[in-house]
Protein backbone atom coordinates (compact mmCIF):
# COMPACT_ATOMS: atom_id res chain seq x y z
CA UNK A 1 0.00 0.00 0.00
CA UNK A 2 1.21 3.80 -0.43
CA UNK A 3 1.02 6.03 1.98
CA UNK A 4 1.72 10.14 0.72
CA UNK A 5 2.83 12.23 3.60
CA UNK A 6 3.89 15.59 3.37
CA UNK A 7 7.06 16.22 5.29
CA UNK A 8 7.80 19.54 6.78
CA UNK A 9 11.72 19.52 7.91
CA UNK A 10 11.51 23.32 8.93
CA UNK A 11 14.36 24.86 10.80
CA UNK A 12 17.26 24.18 13.29
CA UNK A 13 17.58 20.48 14.28
CA UNK A 14 14.49 20.39 12.38
CA UNK A 15 15.91 18.83 9.03
CA UNK A 16 18.37 16.49 11.18
CA UNK A 17 15.27 14.66 13.05
CA UNK A 18 13.07 14.41 10.01
CA UNK A 19 16.00 12.32 8.53
CA UNK A 20 15.95 9.60 10.84
CA UNK A 21 12.32 9.39 11.03
CA UNK A 22 12.48 8.92 7.95
CA UNK A 23 15.45 6.61 7.97
CA UNK A 24 13.14 3.96 10.57
CA UNK A 25 9.68 4.61 8.46
CA UNK A 26 12.05 3.44 5.23
CA UNK A 27 13.41 0.06 7.30
CA UNK A 28 9.37 -0.04 8.39
CA UNK A 29 8.05 -0.14 5.18
CA UNK A 30 10.51 -2.60 3.79
CA UNK A 31 9.73 -5.04 6.43
CA UNK A 32 6.17 -4.63 5.64
CA UNK A 33 5.35 -3.91 2.71
CA UNK A 34 4.46 -0.15 2.56
CA UNK A 35 5.69 2.37 0.05
CA UNK A 36 5.97 5.48 2.15
CA UNK A 37 6.12 8.27 -0.16
CA UNK A 38 7.36 12.02 0.78
CA UNK A 39 6.52 15.22 -0.71
CA UNK A 40 8.83 18.16 0.73
CA UNK A 41 7.31 21.08 2.34
CA UNK A 42 8.72 24.47 3.19
CA UNK A 43 7.55 26.02 6.44
CA UNK A 44 8.53 28.58 9.08
CA UNK A 45 12.16 30.42 8.79
CA UNK A 46 13.34 28.11 5.78
CA UNK A 47 10.18 29.19 3.29
CA UNK A 48 10.71 33.29 5.20
CA UNK A 49 13.95 32.94 3.33
CA UNK A 50 12.87 31.28 -0.03
CA UNK A 51 9.68 32.71 -0.88
CA UNK A 52 9.09 35.86 2.04
CA UNK A 53 6.40 34.19 3.77
CA UNK A 54 6.40 31.21 6.40
CA UNK A 55 3.91 29.12 4.84
CA UNK A 56 2.78 29.60 1.29
CA UNK A 57 -0.80 28.48 -0.33
CA UNK A 58 1.22 25.76 -2.87
CA UNK A 59 2.44 24.03 0.60
CA UNK A 60 -0.55 24.30 2.44
CA UNK A 61 -2.29 22.92 -0.08
CA UNK A 62 0.28 20.06 -0.34
CA UNK A 63 -0.11 19.33 3.05
CA UNK A 64 -4.10 19.45 2.47
CA UNK A 65 -3.87 16.61 -0.48
CA UNK A 66 -1.27 13.89 1.88
CA UNK A 67 -2.55 11.73 3.53
CA UNK A 68 -0.99 13.02 6.95
CA UNK A 69 1.73 15.22 7.56
CA UNK A 70 5.37 14.84 9.07
CA UNK A 71 6.22 17.49 10.87
CA UNK A 72 10.40 18.64 12.16
CA UNK A 73 10.12 22.43 13.89
CA UNK A 74 10.13 25.48 12.94
CA UNK A 75 11.72 28.73 13.90
CA UNK A 76 15.08 30.09 15.16
CA UNK A 77 16.62 32.07 18.40
CA UNK A 78 13.81 34.37 19.26
CA UNK A 79 15.75 37.26 20.93
CA UNK A 80 18.39 36.83 17.95
CA UNK A 81 17.01 36.31 14.61
CA UNK A 82 16.03 38.90 11.71
CA UNK A 83 13.09 36.49 11.00
CA UNK A 84 11.43 37.97 14.44
CA UNK A 85 11.65 41.95 13.48
CA UNK A 86 8.82 41.99 11.52
CA UNK A 87 4.68 41.82 12.24
CA UNK A 88 3.66 38.39 13.87
CA UNK A 89 2.26 37.05 10.98
CA UNK A 90 5.67 36.82 8.72
CA UNK A 91 7.35 35.16 11.59
CA UNK A 92 8.04 30.92 11.48
CA UNK A 93 5.70 29.83 14.01
CA UNK A 94 2.83 31.64 11.72
CA UNK A 95 3.46 28.86 9.22
CA UNK A 96 2.42 26.47 12.36
CA UNK A 97 -0.47 28.52 13.31
CA UNK A 98 -1.53 28.73 9.90
CA UNK A 99 -1.29 24.81 9.08
CA UNK A 100 -2.87 24.25 12.21
CA UNK A 101 -5.81 25.99 11.14
CA UNK A 102 -5.95 25.58 7.42
CA UNK A 103 -5.96 21.91 8.31
CA UNK A 104 -8.46 22.20 11.29
CA UNK A 105 -6.24 20.35 13.94
CA UNK A 106 -7.97 21.54 16.34
CA UNK A 107 -6.89 18.56 19.02
CA UNK A 108 -3.23 18.07 19.76
CA UNK A 109 -2.50 14.40 21.70
CA UNK A 110 0.45 14.71 23.57
CA UNK A 111 1.76 11.30 25.53
CA UNK A 112 4.03 11.87 28.37
CA UNK A 113 5.63 8.47 29.08
CA UNK A 114 8.48 7.45 31.05
CA UNK A 115 10.33 4.82 30.02
CA UNK A 116 12.05 2.99 33.14
CA UNK A 117 15.37 3.01 31.47
CA UNK A 118 15.23 6.62 31.90
CA UNK A 119 14.70 6.62 35.50
CA UNK A 120 17.97 8.05 36.34
CA UNK A 121 17.34 11.09 33.86
CA UNK A 122 14.00 11.65 35.66
CA UNK A 123 14.32 15.21 37.36
CA UNK A 124 11.35 13.66 40.40
CA UNK A 125 12.50 11.49 43.13
CA UNK A 126 11.59 7.87 42.64
CA UNK A 127 8.98 7.57 45.70
CA UNK A 128 7.10 10.66 43.71
CA UNK A 129 7.26 8.20 40.66
CA UNK A 130 6.30 5.43 42.31
CA UNK A 131 4.87 2.86 39.52
CA UNK A 132 5.86 4.89 36.68
CA UNK A 133 4.28 8.07 34.51
CA UNK A 134 2.22 7.42 31.99
CA UNK A 135 -0.51 10.11 30.61
CA UNK A 136 -1.59 11.75 27.65
CA UNK A 137 -2.41 15.63 27.35
CA UNK A 138 -5.08 16.47 25.48
CA UNK A 139 -4.70 20.12 24.56
CA UNK A 140 -6.90 22.07 22.36
CA UNK A 141 -5.01 23.54 19.41
CA UNK A 142 -6.85 25.83 17.23
CA UNK A 143 -8.66 28.67 19.25
CA UNK A 144 -7.47 30.39 22.69
CA UNK A 145 -4.99 32.86 23.55
CA UNK A 146 -2.85 32.22 20.40
CA UNK A 147 -5.88 32.61 17.60
CA UNK A 148 -7.44 35.94 19.31
CA UNK A 149 -7.58 38.90 18.53
CA UNK A 150 -4.11 41.12 19.23
CA UNK A 151 -3.01 44.25 18.87
CA UNK A 152 0.13 46.71 20.09
CA UNK A 153 -1.32 50.31 20.00
CA UNK A 154 -1.33 53.57 22.08
CA UNK A 155 -3.80 54.39 24.97
CA UNK A 156 -3.93 57.32 26.42
CA UNK A 157 -0.80 57.50 26.06
CA UNK A 158 1.35 54.51 26.90
CA UNK A 159 2.11 51.36 25.01
CA UNK A 160 -0.63 48.71 25.04
CA UNK A 161 -0.64 45.10 24.12
CA UNK A 162 -3.60 43.02 24.16
CA UNK A 163 -4.14 39.50 23.18
CA UNK A 164 -7.70 38.02 23.63
CA UNK A 165 -8.33 34.23 24.62
CA UNK A 166 -11.75 33.05 23.71
CA UNK A 167 -13.79 29.86 22.76
CA UNK A 168 -16.83 28.98 21.81
CA UNK A 169 -19.02 25.50 22.56
CA UNK A 170 -18.44 23.73 19.41
CA UNK A 171 -14.36 24.52 19.79
CA UNK A 172 -14.78 23.18 23.65
CA UNK A 173 -17.31 20.25 22.68
CA UNK A 174 -15.04 18.58 20.07
CA UNK A 175 -11.75 18.67 21.67
CA UNK A 176 -13.73 17.08 24.86
CA UNK A 177 -15.14 14.54 22.58
CA UNK A 178 -11.68 13.57 21.76
CA UNK A 179 -10.67 13.38 24.79
CA UNK A 180 -12.82 11.07 26.19
CA UNK A 181 -12.38 8.68 23.54
CA UNK A 182 -8.79 8.33 24.54
CA UNK A 183 -9.67 8.22 28.11
CA UNK A 184 -12.04 4.74 26.99
CA UNK A 185 -8.99 3.43 25.78
CA UNK A 186 -7.00 3.99 29.28
CA UNK A 187 -7.59 4.41 32.03
CA UNK A 188 -10.97 5.93 32.05
CA UNK A 189 -10.05 9.06 33.68
CA UNK A 190 -10.66 13.18 32.86
CA UNK A 191 -8.90 15.80 34.80
CA UNK A 192 -10.47 18.92 33.10
CA UNK A 193 -7.58 21.97 33.55
CA UNK A 194 -9.08 25.61 33.69
CA UNK A 195 -8.61 28.70 35.44
CA UNK A 196 -12.47 28.96 36.21
CA UNK A 197 -12.09 31.05 39.30
CA UNK A 198 -11.23 33.84 36.88
CA UNK A 199 -11.68 33.35 33.49
CA UNK A 200 -15.41 33.66 31.99
CA UNK A 201 -13.95 31.22 29.05
CA UNK A 202 -12.79 28.91 31.59
CA UNK A 203 -16.54 28.94 33.61
CA UNK A 204 -18.00 27.74 29.60
CA UNK A 205 -15.00 25.17 29.40
CA UNK A 206 -16.68 23.82 32.46
CA UNK A 207 -19.81 23.82 31.48
CA UNK A 208 -19.47 22.28 28.37
CA UNK A 209 -16.97 19.56 29.20
CA UNK A 210 -19.88 18.35 31.88
CA UNK A 211 -21.90 18.00 29.19
CA UNK A 212 -20.00 16.24 27.37
CA UNK A 213 -18.71 13.51 30.23
CA UNK A 214 -22.81 12.49 30.43
CA UNK A 215 -21.93 10.32 27.44
CA UNK A 216 -19.81 8.78 28.99
CA UNK A 217 -20.85 7.46 32.20
CA UNK A 218 -17.49 4.78 32.47
CA UNK A 219 -15.10 7.56 32.26
CA UNK A 220 -14.42 9.73 35.65
CA UNK A 221 -14.12 13.09 35.59
CA UNK A 222 -12.86 16.01 37.88
CA UNK A 223 -11.53 19.64 36.94
CA UNK A 224 -8.43 21.34 38.22
CA UNK A 225 -7.06 24.66 38.27
CA UNK A 226 -4.15 24.73 36.25
CA UNK A 227 -2.21 26.69 38.94
CA UNK A 228 -2.43 23.47 40.88
CA UNK A 229 -1.84 21.25 38.02
CA UNK A 230 1.36 22.37 37.20
CA UNK A 231 2.18 21.92 40.76
CA UNK A 232 0.57 18.46 41.28
CA UNK A 233 2.36 17.22 37.91
CA UNK A 234 5.55 16.96 40.17
CA UNK A 235 3.79 16.37 43.77
CA UNK A 236 1.64 13.64 42.76
CA UNK A 237 2.18 12.68 38.89
CA UNK A 238 0.33 9.29 39.04
CA UNK A 239 -2.42 10.53 39.61
CA UNK A 240 -2.92 11.71 36.01
CA UNK A 241 -4.43 9.95 32.98
CA UNK A 242 -6.20 12.16 30.44
CA UNK A 243 -5.65 16.02 30.91
CA UNK A 244 -7.85 17.96 29.01
CA UNK A 245 -6.79 21.63 28.79
CA UNK A 246 -7.29 24.81 26.14
CA UNK A 247 -4.38 25.62 23.53
CA UNK A 248 -2.09 27.94 26.29
CA UNK A 249 -2.28 25.87 29.54
CA UNK A 250 -1.82 22.64 27.40
CA UNK A 251 1.26 24.26 26.07
CA UNK A 252 2.94 24.74 29.17
CA UNK A 253 2.16 21.66 31.21
CA UNK A 254 3.05 19.51 28.32
CA UNK A 255 6.39 21.18 28.35
CA UNK A 256 6.33 20.23 32.47
CA UNK A 257 5.24 16.77 32.08
CA UNK A 258 7.60 16.29 29.40
CA UNK A 259 10.44 16.99 31.55
CA UNK A 260 9.22 14.32 34.14
CA UNK A 261 10.22 11.85 30.67
CA UNK A 262 13.51 12.44 31.40
CA UNK A 263 13.68 15.54 28.14
CA UNK A 264 11.81 16.81 25.54
CA UNK A 265 13.64 15.15 23.04
CA UNK A 266 11.30 11.98 24.26
CA UNK A 267 7.53 13.57 23.69
CA UNK A 268 5.68 13.01 20.62
CA UNK A 269 2.56 14.47 19.16
CA UNK A 270 -0.27 14.31 17.06
CA UNK A 271 -2.58 16.93 16.00
CA UNK A 272 -5.46 15.23 13.90
CA UNK A 273 -9.15 16.78 13.29
CA UNK A 274 -12.70 15.00 12.91
CA UNK A 275 -10.97 12.71 10.11
CA UNK A 276 -8.29 10.36 10.02
CA UNK A 277 -5.70 12.94 8.83
CA UNK A 278 -2.88 14.12 11.30
CA UNK A 279 -0.18 16.40 11.52
CA UNK A 280 2.50 14.52 13.69
CA UNK A 281 5.15 16.73 15.22
CA UNK A 282 7.57 16.16 18.31
CA UNK A 283 6.57 18.76 21.28
CA UNK A 284 9.58 20.36 21.02
CA UNK A 285 10.90 23.18 19.02
CA UNK A 286 13.63 23.44 16.47
CA UNK A 287 16.48 24.36 19.47
CA UNK A 288 18.53 26.65 17.78
CA UNK A 289 21.36 26.09 20.21
CA UNK A 290 22.30 22.27 19.40
CA UNK A 291 21.50 23.09 15.25
CA UNK A 292 23.51 21.53 13.16
CA UNK A 293 25.74 19.61 15.61
CA UNK A 294 24.13 15.80 15.34
CA UNK A 295 23.88 15.62 19.09
CA UNK A 296 19.63 16.36 18.81
CA UNK A 297 17.29 13.18 20.42
CA UNK A 298 15.40 12.11 16.97
CA UNK A 299 12.92 9.99 19.15
CA UNK A 300 10.31 12.67 19.79
CA UNK A 301 10.21 12.48 15.99
CA UNK A 302 10.71 8.84 15.68
CA UNK A 303 8.00 8.57 18.11
CA UNK A 304 5.29 11.11 16.47
CA UNK A 305 5.81 9.01 13.17
CA UNK A 306 4.89 6.08 15.05
CA UNK A 307 1.57 8.16 16.31
CA UNK A 308 0.79 8.74 12.63
CA UNK A 309 1.33 4.67 12.00
CA UNK A 310 -1.83 4.31 14.46
CA UNK A 311 -3.86 7.10 13.70
CA UNK A 312 -3.59 8.30 10.15
CA UNK A 313 -2.89 4.71 8.66
CA UNK A 314 -4.28 2.29 10.91
CA UNK A 315 -1.38 0.44 11.12
CA UNK A 316 -0.97 -0.77 14.65
CA UNK A 317 1.16 -3.63 14.54
CA UNK A 318 3.69 -1.42 12.56
CA UNK A 319 3.90 1.49 15.02
CA UNK A 320 4.14 -1.45 17.82
CA UNK A 321 7.29 -2.21 16.14
CA UNK A 322 8.80 1.04 16.02
CA UNK A 323 8.38 1.58 19.78
CA UNK A 324 9.71 -1.62 20.35
CA UNK A 325 13.03 -1.24 18.84
CA UNK A 326 12.91 2.07 20.43
CA UNK A 327 12.51 0.48 23.71
CA UNK A 328 15.33 -2.23 22.89
CA UNK A 329 17.65 0.93 22.20
CA UNK A 330 16.89 2.47 25.58
CA UNK A 331 17.45 -0.59 26.86
CA UNK A 332 21.03 -1.64 25.33
CA UNK A 333 21.82 2.04 26.88
CA UNK A 334 22.28 4.30 24.01
CA UNK A 335 21.72 7.21 24.64
CA UNK A 336 21.68 10.94 22.98
CA UNK A 337 22.93 13.78 25.37
CA UNK A 338 19.90 15.22 26.61
CA UNK A 339 19.27 11.42 28.05
CA UNK A 340 22.40 10.49 29.24
CA UNK A 341 23.54 9.30 32.40
CA UNK A 342 26.80 7.82 33.51
CA UNK A 343 27.11 4.28 32.46
CA UNK A 344 24.99 5.04 29.29
CA UNK A 345 26.84 4.89 25.68
CA UNK A 346 26.67 8.28 23.71
CA UNK A 347 25.04 8.36 20.54
CA UNK A 348 24.43 11.39 17.64
CA UNK A 349 21.72 11.90 16.24
CA UNK A 350 22.14 9.65 13.02
CA UNK A 351 23.67 7.04 15.38
CA UNK A 352 20.22 6.88 16.92
CA UNK A 353 18.74 6.81 14.24
CA UNK A 354 20.59 4.02 12.81
CA UNK A 355 19.85 1.93 15.82
CA UNK A 356 16.42 1.64 16.24
CA UNK A 357 16.09 1.53 12.05
CA UNK A 358 18.12 -2.08 12.27
CA UNK A 359 15.85 -3.00 15.56
CA UNK A 360 12.87 -2.96 13.36
CA UNK A 361 11.51 -6.63 12.80
CA UNK A 362 8.36 -8.24 12.24
P1 LIG B 1 13.05 24.11 22.07
O1 LIG B 1 12.11 23.01 22.35
O2 LIG B 1 13.51 24.26 20.68
O3 LIG B 1 14.34 23.93 23.01
C1 LIG B 1 14.28 23.95 24.43
C2 LIG B 1 15.52 23.25 24.99
O4 LIG B 1 15.39 21.83 24.77
C3 LIG B 1 16.82 23.66 24.30
O5 LIG B 1 17.86 23.68 25.23
C4 LIG B 1 17.03 22.57 23.27
O6 LIG B 1 18.39 22.36 22.94
C5 LIG B 1 16.45 21.34 23.97
N1 LIG B 1 15.90 20.40 23.00
C6 LIG B 1 14.77 20.57 22.25
N2 LIG B 1 14.60 19.51 21.45
C7 LIG B 1 15.61 18.67 21.67
C8 LIG B 1 15.99 17.40 21.13
N3 LIG B 1 15.28 16.78 20.19
N4 LIG B 1 17.13 16.82 21.59
C9 LIG B 1 17.85 17.41 22.53
N5 LIG B 1 17.56 18.60 23.09
C10 LIG B 1 16.46 19.23 22.66
O7 LIG B 1 12.36 25.44 22.59
P2 LIG B 1 12.85 26.95 22.53
O8 LIG B 1 14.31 27.04 22.70
O9 LIG B 1 11.96 27.67 23.45
O10 LIG B 1 12.49 27.43 21.07
C11 LIG B 1 13.37 27.40 19.95
C12 LIG B 1 12.62 27.77 18.71
O11 LIG B 1 11.68 26.73 18.40
C13 LIG B 1 11.79 29.04 18.82
O12 LIG B 1 11.88 29.72 17.61
C14 LIG B 1 10.40 28.54 19.09
O13 LIG B 1 9.43 29.46 18.72
C15 LIG B 1 10.39 27.31 18.23
N6 LIG B 1 9.38 26.31 18.62
C16 LIG B 1 8.80 25.62 17.61
C17 LIG B 1 7.90 24.64 17.87
C18 LIG B 1 7.36 23.87 16.73
O14 LIG B 1 7.84 23.96 15.63
N7 LIG B 1 6.35 23.06 16.94
C19 LIG B 1 7.51 24.30 19.24
C20 LIG B 1 8.23 25.04 20.25
C21 LIG B 1 9.13 26.02 19.93
MG1 LIG C 1 5.49 24.80 23.28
Amino acid sequence: MNYNIAVIPGDGIGPEIIGEARKVLDKVGSVYGHDFLYKEVLMGGISIDTYGVPLTEEALETAKNSDSVLLGAVGGDVGNSKWYDVAPNLRPEAGLLSIRKGLNLFANIRPAYLYKELAAACPLKEEIIGDGFDMVIMRELTGGLYFGDRFTKEVDGVMTAVDTLSYNETEIRRIAIKAFEIAMKRKKQVISVDKANVLDSSRLWRKVVEEVAKDYPEVTLSHMLVDNCAMQLVMNPGQFDVILTENMFGDILSDEASMITGSIGMLSSASMNESKFGMYEPSHGSAPDIAGKNIANPIATILSAAMMLRYSFDLDEEAKAMEKAVEAVLQEGYRTGDIFSEGNIRVSTTEMGDLIAERISK
